[in-house]
């Protein structure tokens, strides 16, 4: 199968197309032919080994310390099952289906596993496997995040990093919720915000909102540059933090800040699970959440969307098309040409 890897840390220019052997099926695996994957922060990461601080030797233990312990990134895949393995009992060849990977990595290639028991799910049948991928990655983050805290209709919810994968899904989920939402962004990326729900825009490069008079009960910084240090008077008692990005102190930090001010620090979040997955699946369907897609690239360009993520500017998802077209059963893909702007979202 063709798969695009990376045997060293560094730039994009490490990423190439190879041909790579179908991972063997173990007895609870999904088999996935995969149509579409995205580049992601995490993919960022993983093959540049830009970590916060402090959190190095982590990184080294998940993704490798001199070399790549996984060589096909990929967090996420949009697929049609193509074998199952003894003991799949709830897929058949054939499904069209979301999934994440996750740490396991693997989305970008022709073929990639999924457990069973893992974050998989039936795509929504409204949409292609393009946009179908841009529920996955940034969905389940905030999805994960918002769900450790209450969110009553009409919390007051700012998201830093409003357009970024996690940032568009924070707001949809938010503003879902009943949430009164503010995202901030820069300012070519208003409209978006404001289209996924946002009450507020907040463009960061004019205004900086932890100086501003407004409070909030949550806080979601998908950016790195909200720690409590500088956000927490922000926060009303009971108010709480959600950490997406965050360093080691940070991290170490959050549960005494939990305990001693009133306010929660959240910098962790679970697996993601098959039922967040058909939540967000079932809320697309219902035309409650929708793919934010940025560009789409051919896996030959793999390297090009590297360096695009790169810039840390895009907004929503970085989509990878893998089999051209997907199948037969397929909706058409709405599309642009290959590594070009698409403006989907
Ligand atoms: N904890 C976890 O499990 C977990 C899971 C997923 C992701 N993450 C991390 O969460 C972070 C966000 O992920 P992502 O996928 O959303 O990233 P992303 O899509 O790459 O974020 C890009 C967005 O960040 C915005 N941005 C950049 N600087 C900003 C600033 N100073 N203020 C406000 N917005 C700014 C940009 O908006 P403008 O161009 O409008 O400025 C752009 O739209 C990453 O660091 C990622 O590694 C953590």
């Amino acid at each position: 199968m063709r798969a695009a890897v990376y045997s060293r840390f560094g730039g994009p220019e490490n990423v190439r197309v190879e041909q790579l052997p179908r991972p063997p099926v173990r007895p609870d695996d999904v088999l996935v032919r995969v149509c579409a994957s995205t580049v992601s922060a995490a993919d960022h990461r993983a093959r540049s080994r830009e970590v916060p601080r402090g959190l190095g030797l982590l990184a080294a233990a998940g993704i490798g310390a001199f070399r790549p312990k996984r060589r096909v990134l990929g967090m996420d895949l949009a697929g049609v099952v193509e074998a199952v393995g003894a003991g799949v009992t709830r897929f058949r060849p054939g499904d069209e289906v979301v999934a994440m990977p996750g740490a396991e990595f693997g989305g970008h290639a022709e073929f990639a596993r999924v457990r069973q028991d893992g974050a998989i799910a039936l795509k929504p049948r409204t949409m292609t496997f393009e946009d179908a991928v841009a529920l996955v990655f940034g969905g389940l983050t905030a999805r994960g995040f918002l769900d450790q805290v209450d969110l009553a209709p009409g919390a007051r919810v700012l998201v830093n990093g409003a357009s970024g994968a996690v940032g568009t899904a924070a707001v949809q989920l938010a503003t879902h919720a009943g949430a009164h939402v503010t995202g901030v962004c820069s300012g070519g990326n208003r409209d978006l915000v404001t289209s996924l729900g946002a009450d507020r825009v907040i463009d960061h490069t004019t205004d900086d909102f932890a100086a501003g008079p407004a409070r909030y009960d949550v806080i979601v910084d998908c950016v790195g540059n909200a720690p409590f240090e500088r956000v927490g008077h922000l926060l009303d008692p009971g108010g709480a933090l959600l950490l997406v990005i965050a360093d080691l102190p940070g991290i170490l930090r959050a549960p005494w800040r939990s305990r001693t001010t009133g306010k929660r620090v959240i910098a962790t979040v679970g697996k993601p699970t098959a039922e967040d997955l058909a939540f967000l699946v079932d809320l697309a369907e219902a035309g409650s959440y929708r793919a934010v897609r940025d560009r789409t690239y051919d896996l030959a360009d793999i390297a090009e969307a590297h360096r695009y993520v790169d810039t840390g500017r895009k907004r929503g998802n970085v989509v990878v098309r893998i089999a051209a077209g997907g199948p037969a059963r397929s909706t058409p893909a709405q599309g642009s040409p290959a590594a070009s702007p698409n403006t989907d979202s």
